[in-house]
């Protein structure tokens, strides 16, 4: 009878095990109420692009789902073109409890957690679907417990901003070579600025912000960014020439603030994650769509564009290895790094 009873309370013990086991793999943070409060929750959510963007579409389609799904216990509302702050105040914001929800390309919240450095390493990935294995697999997860652990951001899911691509006001790049002596405006993250500085260019890091105003008064000559976003953000009215280098695909991550994710129930939590994921999914696809619209207006729009078979993409992925090499060893992540690169040889 004892040893029945021993056995019983060892079986409850491991069930109870694995139950906490499997609930915090799906969940980003502990904490939330217990009861709804009974009053309308608001949610604001900021993003740095202007209407036209996959980020504004993605920020619609969490706020059509959250509301719908929380029977009206949540209300999301949206605040586009940087009005709740650039990305920097964004994710300050969601530290301080003053933002609830961003949208951001992940490398500019690479300063709170340089492990997530590790996906804007240039030529990591080989396609969009070996990004998309990656980042909505068990690496994903692991850099997004890790992203909330050093910042007490949550990230809710992993949508795009798309492969970044090289534009300039001076002439046309076709090799790596021709980078030498330009003033390309970067995003600031040290990855990309040695990038560029091994090939010769003068990178300038810059608040997204600022960079239509420097581009128009030539205070820098290029950038490098997205298509959708060179499109929809009108990049093309101040820069003549671009080349489709695909050096780094960049996700975008949705994230929220800790304060706002205690606030809420376990239910409205779920009803959060899952608006999460499925605005992502819609967002990719609309990034998908929106770039093949683009690419064949671009030309019309003035730009002399150079697609990626018209270019030698090669001697801009050769230059990568060092980077890809000394960043992964700084950042501490080369076995990361040397499983992406395997998963990669799926696609
Ligand atoms: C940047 O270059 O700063 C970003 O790609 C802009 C964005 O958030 O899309």
């Amino acid at each position: 009878m004892k040893k029945t009873i021993s056995l019983l309370m060892v079986l409850l013990m491991v069930f109870a095990t694995m139950t906490a086991c499997s609930s915090s793999s799906n969940q980003p943070a502990d904490g939330g109420q217990t009861e709804p409060s009974g009053e309308v929750i608001t949610i604001k959510v900021g993003h740095v692009l202007n209407e036209s963007s996959p980020f504004h579409a993605a920020s619609l389609k969490f706020q059509e789902l959250v509301n719908e799904r929380s029977g009206g216990s949540l209300n999301v509302e949206v605040y586009p073109s940087a009005l709740l702050g650039n990305d920097r105040e964004l994710a300050e914001g969601l530290q301080m409890g003053t933002v609830d929800v961003s949208l951001s390309d992940s490398s500019t919240v690479t300063g709170f957690c340089p492990e997530l450095q590790m996906f804007s390493l240039p030529y990591l990935f080989k396609n969009s679907e070996h990004a998309y294995a990656v980042l909505d697999g068990e690496i994903g997860q692991k850099l997004l417990d890790l992203f909330h652990e050093k910042s007490g951001i949550i990230g809710l899911a992993w949508g795009e901003n798309g492969w970044r691509q090289e534009t300039n006001s001076k002439h046309p790049v076709t090799c790596a070579d021709d980078m030498k002596g330009l003033k390309i405006r970067t995003m600031e993250i040290s990855c990309h600025l040695d990038y560029w500085r091994s090939l010769g260019a003068d990178p300038t890091p810059m608040a997204w912000t600022e960079v239509y105003t420097a581009l128009q008064q030539g205070t820098v000559d290029g950038e490098e960014n997205p298509v959708q976003t060179i499109y929809t953000q009108k990049v093309y009215e101040v820069q003549k020439y671009m080349s489709m280098t695909n050096h780094v695909y960049a996700p975008m991550l949705i994230m929220m603030s800790e304060s706002t994710w205690n606030k809420m129930t376990k239910e409205q939590q779920d009803i959060c994650v899952q608006a999460a994921k499925e605005a992502c999914a819609y967002e990719r696809q609309f990034v998908v769509d929106l770039e093949a619209k683009a690419i064949q207006e671009l030309p019309s729009l003035g730009v002399e564009l150079l697609l990626a078979d018209q270019i030698d993409v090669e001697s801009f992925r050769e230059a990568a290895g060092p980077i890809i090499e000394k960043y992964s060893k700084e950042m501490g992540v080369e076995e990361l790094v040397k499983q992406i690169q395997e998963i990669g040889n799926k696609y």
